[in-house]
């Protein structure tokens, strides 16, 4: 279940090598990770000019300390966090890198919004992750992620936001393009087609808010205009229609790649597959299982506000500090046995969702949409296994996911 004991790799020196562009990391991470929080749990990496922090205890206390900052404005100029903000759009930015108060006043009326609406829409979320599933191949071979994986999530909050059918198309192509703003190695004409898509999906949900406070929807933007209008919400036009695009953004891939590694990781391990098709209560376990084992986003950051310690060592304001959550995930003083993938055992929370005031605001939906879809997909497959092929995870650093993954049945 284990993965093979092998000599563990010299600790790493910097956060790329880490990261999916060193084709080692890519491979696999783990020994990586494992070298380094056992060899150098607080690591400076000079070159980025970033602190590395890899250990469970030192992540979950730096995660919920509110006194760290998170807009990159903060960062030491010469930083790698410093080149996340885009000229002339400086303050423009979502709830993922704002501080209080702004941070409290977006996140507290849109998370109560989409909660709402998440657990109101749970029988149609799962109709439609059963849907998608219907319509792959019945048998024989095929790619689960172009098939699956990555089509529900676009799928899903397509309908929770409350995108036109007529529109729907359109909107898949732009979340398409704005994604690749994930892709700091995106060529010239990726960058054009991510700038356009941006201002059309802008021009598109300010259009949606229109329409919705002339005639009002069961969805999320008319459940934001009506916050505005109520004046529970106070939030600008703008705030509404970036933070709408952060949820597409933040939520396709991330849910895309718990999908595709956890039936990789089931469909690897034929005894956990079988304990969750004999028991499908095991679903919720599983999914955190593999969470924690595969972590979609492998890091997080925060910045250093003032000049302090942390992890018993001394940080200076504006150092940002980066969290390896899937070394986290992994460390044997929070988690027994951690290389070894167990859908039946009782664990420690894992982090792979971050925590404190940033804490993914996604995670419910994530949750329900890759329970549904493990248990139909072994229910609708009963023999569903891997064929030979050569494993091909994403060149995205700091993202782990499969670029394809062909199963048979
Ligand atoms: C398996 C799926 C997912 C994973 C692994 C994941 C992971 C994360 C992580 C690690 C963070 C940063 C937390 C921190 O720094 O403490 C985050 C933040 C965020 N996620 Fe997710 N996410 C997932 C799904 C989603 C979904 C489905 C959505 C939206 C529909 C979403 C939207 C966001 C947003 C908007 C933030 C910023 C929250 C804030 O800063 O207040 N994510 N996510």
């Amino acid at each position: 279940m284990a993965d093979d004991p092998k000599p563990l790799p010299s600790v790493p020196q910097s956060v790329l090598e880490l990261s999916a562009f060193n084709p080692v990391a890519r491979d696999n991470p783990h020994p990586l990770l494992k070298s380094l929080r056992e060899g150098c749990p607080v690591m400076r990496d000079e070159g980025a000019r970033v602190w590395v922090l890899s250990r469970y205890k030192d992540i979950r206390d730096t995660v919920n300390d509110r006194t760290f900052v998170r807009h990159p404005l903060n960062a030491d100029p010469e930083s790698i966090t410093a080149r996340l903000v885009e000229e002339g759009r400086e303050r423009r930015t979502s709830i993922l890198f704002l501080d209080d108060p702004d941070h409290a006043r977006i996140r507290q009326p849109l998370a109560k919004a989409f909660y709402a609406r998440i657990n109101r829409m749970r029988p149609e979320i799962e109709a439609m992750v059963d849907k998608v599933i219907d319509a792959a191949p019945a048998s024989g071979a095929f790619d689960l992620m172009e098939q699956v994986a990555v089509p529900l999530p676009v799928l899903v909050i397509a309908r929770i936001i409350g995108v036109d059918e007529a529109r729907l198309a359109d909107f898949r192509q732009w979340s398409e393009d704005v994604i690749l703003g994930l892709n700091p190695v995106r060529t010239s004409e990726e960058n054009a087609r991510m700038i356009s898509s941006g201002e059309a999906l802008d021009a598109y949900f300010g259009e949606l808010m229109q329409a919705r406070r002339k005639a009002p929807q069961d969805d999320l933007v008319t459940d934001m205009v009506q916050l505005q209008a109520s004046g529970e919400a106070n939030v600008e036009d703008d705030e509404v229609r970036l933070n709408l695009q952060a949820l597409l953004v933040g939520g396709n891939l991330t849910t895309t790649d718990l999908i595709g590694n956890g039936i990789w990781l089931l469909l690897n391990h034929p005894e956990q597959a079988a304990a969750l098709r004999a028991d499908p209560g095991l679903a919720a376990q599983a999914v955190e299982e593999v969470l924690r084992y595969e972590a979609p986003v492998q890091v997080t950051s925060r910045i250093v506000e003032a000049d302090r310690t942390v992890a018993g060592c001394p940080m200076q304001k504006s150092q940002p500090v980066f969290m390896s959550l899937a070394a986290a995930n992994r460390d044997p003083d929070t988690f027994e046995a951690p290389d070894d993938f167990d859908i039946t055992k009782k664990r420690a929370s894992h982090i792979a969702f971050g925590g404190g005031p940033h804490i993914c605001i996604g995670a419910p939906l994530a949750r329900i949409e890759a329970r549904h879809a493990f248990v139909k997909l072994l229910s609708r497959y009963p023999n569903l296994r891997l064929p030979e092929q050569d494993l091909a995870w994403r060149t995205l650093p700091f993202f782990r996911g499969l670029e394809r993954l062909i199963v048979e049945s």
